[in-house]
């Protein structure tokens, strides 16, 4: 591992510590609380596992958290059996100041997408490595269905992106992703967002700015700070 691998997982640390004590501050125990994807959402629900009596439960963006959240013994239920959900935390691959996010780096951005849109409230966790002025230096993950990966390729290259096929990733829906390259700066993120998603045969995309994060951890050198 190298020094920068550890201090960023400190990092993720760090900002995980800090959203349990900020969504135990905001639920009770008849809340549901959203749980995203990836290492720093990993983080959180190690953490939240020593608080699971103070919570009712959790929905899970991905069956990989699904799993993760039932070897800690926390409720996991099927958001269409819940009411609410609460909070949802999960990490990111890009913020801006706005907190309009890029997402999707775990191939989770449809599921984060949905109980994003569900949720009363979202909270980003991100160590300082995702903080950017602009969106699109990280290539945009588009979920999109099998037999139309290669008319959704036309179509971005239209929209001035180079998408890239990810080999060898199924998403938890069945589909495939494509990463598009080159669409830095990324600005305004919602008309792009709603334009990719226009397109026929996409599921999603995961630019966050429609429906962008509440609050946002960030996990710094000099500790957590909070954004809204
Ligand atoms: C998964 C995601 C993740 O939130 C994103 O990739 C960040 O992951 P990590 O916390 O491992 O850096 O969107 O689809």
């Amino acid at each position: 591992m190298t020094a920068n691998t550890s201090s960023q997982d400190a990092l993720k640390q760090a900002v995980a510590t800090a959203a349990v004590a900020y969504t135990l501050s905001r639920i009770d125990d008849k809340s549901i609380v959203g749980i995203g994807t990836g290492s720093t959402a990993n983080c959180f629900i190690d953490l939240l596992a020593e608080h699971k009596a103070s919570i009712a439960g959790t929905v899970a963006s991905s069956q990989a958290s699904a799993e993760r959240l039932k070897a800690h013994g926390i409720p996991v239920y099927d958001l269409n059996a819940v009411d609410e959900v609460t909070i949802y935390v999960d990490g990111a691959d890009e913020t801006n100041p706005h907190l309009e996010l890029i997402k999707g780096g775990g191939a989770a951005l449809t599921r984060e997408k949905i109980v994003a849109a569900v949720a009363r409230e979202f909270l980003c966790i991100a160590d300082q490595s995702k903080w950017v002025d602009h969106l699109g230096t990280f290539p945009l993950p588009v979920e999109v269905i099998p037999m139309a990966r290669s008319h959704v390729a036309r179509e971005l290259v239209k929209l001035g992106g180079d998408p890239v096929y990810r080999q060898g990733v199924v998403t938890d829906n069945g589909n495939v992703i494509l990463d598009v390259h080159h669409l830095h700066p990324i600005s305004p993120a919602r008309e792009l967002e709603e334009k990719i998603n226009n397109i026929t045969g996409v599921v999603t995309n995961g630019l966050f700015a429609l429906r962008p994060a509440d609050v946002l951890m960030l996990g710094t050198a000099e500790g957590v700070k909070t954004l809204y």
